[in-house]
This record gives structure tokens, sequence and C-alpha cells, in this order.
């Protein structure tokens, strides 16, 4: 699924929901519980993460690639390089990750992935032998790149493991782009929209630690609204 609005269309049965954005809350989570965050809070309007605010939270809020004014973080992966938040509950409002995270929340399971921890999700989504939709945060409702790139890494992955894929051309697309780039991540996105705005922003360490993967294996699993670490 390209974006969080189409998600109903997709989403059929018990499905374990895997939610991307690359670029970048899904690849911050996977560093902030890395570095050792306890739990995350995503929520998807600035009211209510100014709501969380005054209940004392410590609260990140980022739009338009840029930290919302008044809040004490964004959404950078290397933002959150450090131990100020160890064995914390902090509270994440993002343009369009954190609110594909509450649509898929309906899911009984929904765990979020980017190239950071695509080995970590390959194998854990292998183990559960259970029918999987990938849901891509995309940009405001809009197809995006690199989202897709890494769904297609997934959909290639599994499909080699023995998977068949459903009736729905977005995989066998997400897979053929992934194909395509999977030599050179950083080459191929150089036109990616968003990519290009964050490089506007001076984001290029966030861009280069998000395209790498495997730099981690944790996986931020959704449990109750909140995400925690899975394991
Ligand atoms: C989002 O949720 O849209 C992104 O994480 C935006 C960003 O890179 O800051």
């Amino acid at each position: 699924c390209f974006s969080p609005d189409r998600f109903d269309l997709y989403y059929q049965g018990q499905p374990i929901v895997v939610v991307i954005d690359v670029l970048r809350a899904t690849t911050a989570m996977c560093v902030a519980f890395e570095y050792g965050v306890e739990k995350i809070i995503p929520v998807s309007s600035l009211e209510e993460a100014i709501e969380y605010q005054r209940m004392g939270f410590l609260v990140g809020a980022e739009r338009n690639g840029k930290i919302v004014d008044g809040f004490d973080f964004g959404n950078s992966p290397t933002g959150f390089m450090t131990d100020k938040f160890n064995g914390k509950t902090i509270v994440l409002t993002t343009t369009n990750g954190t609110r594909a995270i509450n649509t898929a929340n309906k899911a009984e399971t929904v765990i979020a992935a980017g190239f950071v921890n695509l080995d970590a999700v390959n194998q854990y989504l292998k183990e559960q032998q259970r029918d999987t939709l990938i849901l891509c945060s995309g940009w405001k409702d809009r197809f995006n790149l690199e989202d897709t790139i890494c769904g297609g890494a997934i959909v290639d992955y599994l499909v080699a493991e023995g998977s068949h894929i459903s009736d729905h051309d977005s995989s066998v697309a997400a897979k053929y782009l992934y194909q395509s780039a999977k030599t050179n991540y950083f080459g191929f996105l150089k036109s990616s929209s968003h990519r290009r705005r964050l490089k506007k922003l001076n984001l290029q360490e966030d861009i280069k630690y998000s395209l790498t993967p495997n730099k981690t294996s944790v996986i931020p699993f959704l449990k109750e609204g909140e995400l925690i670490k899975l394991g």
C-alpha cells in the first residue's frame, strides 16, 4: 500500500502490517530504541502532541522536515544518537510516519521498518509465516520512492523465501523498483523528492544513515497504541 489514505483498500484478514518511513520517522524510531528509549507514543496531530506536552511528557514534533517551534526535538535519526532519552517514554508526531502508524493501529500486529533494520524485519516476517501488508508512509498521501523501494526489498526477500504476492500489482512494482535500486540506493534515490527536501535543510547525515541497510536489529512494535522494542 503506497500511502496511508489507501490502507483500507488493502487491509484484509489479519495481516502483520509493516509501516515504512525511511526518511525519517521509522528510521528515527529504530535509533531511539537502539539508544535506550523505553516507549514511543506516536501521535498524528500537533494538537495531541501539545496535550502530551501539557501533561509533562517529552514531546518531539516534525512538519515538512523541520522541528516544530515549541517542541524539544524532531525526528532526526542522528538526533536520537544520545543517551538523554535512555529509559524514557517519548511522544512523537511527524508529517507522515506517525500518521501511518496510527492508521495501521487497527491491525493486531504492527511493526516499523526501514533500511536500517531490514534484515531483522525480513527474518521476523519469515518466522511469523503470516499474511503481510506493507504500508508506505509516502508524502502527504502520495507515493514516494524510498518507502516503496524499502517495501520492495521486503517483497523481494519474502518471494525468494517462497511467499506468494497477492493480487496487487503494487507489490510487483515495488519489487521491480527495489531490484533496479539495490546496488546503489543512494544514487537511485538522488531524485527522491523528500531526499531533496532534506538536503536543502542540510540533513545529509540523516539521509546517509537512513539509506544504510542493517545498522540495527531493533524492531519497533506497536502495543496498545504505543511503540516498544520487540523482544
Ligand atoms: C515524515 O513522517 O513524514 C518524515 O519523517 C518527515 C521527515 O523526514 O522529517
